[in-house]
């Protein structure tokens, strides 16, 4: 029984990021608290911005390095000038704490290094962080439109995590395709797991898919195998994610779980497409067992999202927070510049 009732009349996508009209402060949404309540917040201390990217109000790969960069920029404003330059240890203190705000994703650590190099030779940074922002808008786009040769009308998806406009900067990677689709008038389908434990997939993808007009259906992380096994009845024609970091022989590091989807699209037979700017290539990772994995705190899987706790306390529990799918399970690694074979990148 096909349950979607989600045929609504599509809507404007959220602005995830950006500078308020004073250029004091980073506005962002937050992101923890989505579907259900839209909230602003005011950035403007250190502290602030690393507790947005820590505790994931900002999120997505690409988008933290966008929000790093302004980030950058505002805390700037507090140090010293000397030289008609910010002091360069107080601005490395930033970078490195911005940085430390989460390992995974190569976009933060990229986005920073771009603006301390910006200090060094002098740049004006707000310039710099909104190059930043517009190169990614543009690379968005760019992934959407090589992204959407691949689908054609009535197609259906399955996608894990978030890979939207609110992961990066409008259309997104993962869901592009998907969003400049359904914008052009095709009719698509996507299947989005739940992506535990933060519901990335529940909380903000079906969202976004379904303000952008395509059929969804929602279902749990442990429900893809009946999903891809009931070929004539479900017809998962594809797997579209996003990414955090591509290691050099084409691993790919993404959202827990990912790893597990392209097993399974292996074995059903269903394409599995990972979709990145090129910035996300990691060229000092040899293979995906050089990417560091981020581990998050237990309470996360045992009592965030719930009513009450939902495990006995004291209970040893590993969190990881990203996966590393070999390269021989990828299709094809979908970014700005093109279509490739993992092992081409
Ligand atoms: O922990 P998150 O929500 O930041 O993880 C996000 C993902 O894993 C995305 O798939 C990835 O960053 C690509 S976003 C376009």
């Amino acid at each position: 029984m096909n349950t979607n009732k989600n045929n609504r009349i599509p809507q404007k996508p959220l602005i995830n990021i950006r500078l308020s009209d004073k250029k004091d402060a980073v506005i962002i949404l937050d992101q923890r608290l989505l579907p259900n309540t839209i909230k602003y917040l005011e950035l403007r201390t250190i502290d602030e911005m690393y507790d947005a990217i820590y505790t994931l109000k900002v999120r997505g790969a690409p988008a933290i390095g966008v929000f790093a960069a302004y980030a950058f920029y505002i805390c700037c404003q507090h140090i010293e000038v000397e030289d008609k330059k910010y002091k360069s240890d107080e601005c490395n203190q930033i970078a490195e704490k911005l940085k430390s705000a989460r390992p995974t994703a190569v976009n933060l650590a990229w986005a920073v290094d771009r603006m301390l190099a910006a200090h060094k030779s002098g740049k004006d940074l707000l310039c710099e962080c909104q190059a930043i922002h517009n190169e990614d808008i543009a690379m968005c786009k760019a992934i959407s439109e090589h992204g959407l040769t691949l689908l054609k009308d009535g197609d259906c998806v399955i996608t894990h995590c978030n890979a939207g406009a609110l992961a990066t900067s409008q259309y997104g990677t993962g869901l592009g395709a998907l969003i400049l689709g359904a914008e052009r008038g095709m009719k698509l389908r996507a299947y989005v797991d739940e992506t535990r434990p933060l519901l990335q997939g529940a909380r903000i993808t079906a969202l976004e898919l379904m303000n952008a007009g395509v059929d969804t259906t929602l279902i749990c992380d442990n429900m893809v195998s009946a999903v891809m096994q009931q070929k004539t009845l479900r017809q998962i024609s594809a797997a579209f994610v996003g990414c955090d970091r591509v290691a050099a022989n084409g691993d790919v590091a993404n959202k827990i779980g990912t790893s597990g989807l392209a097993v399974l699209a292996k074995h059903y037979g269903v394409p599995f497409y990972v979709f990145c700017p090129a910035s996300t290539f990691d060229k000092s990772c040899k293979t995906g067992a050089d990417i560091v994995i981020e581990e998050r705190n237990a309470t996360e899987i045992t009592e965030l999202y719930f009513k009450e706790r939902i495990a006995p306390k004291d209970i040893k529990c590993f969190n990881p927070s990203f996966d590393v799918t070999p390269a021989e399970l990828i299709t094809a690694i979908v970014t700005e510049k093109g279509i490739f074979a993992p092992n081409e990148v």
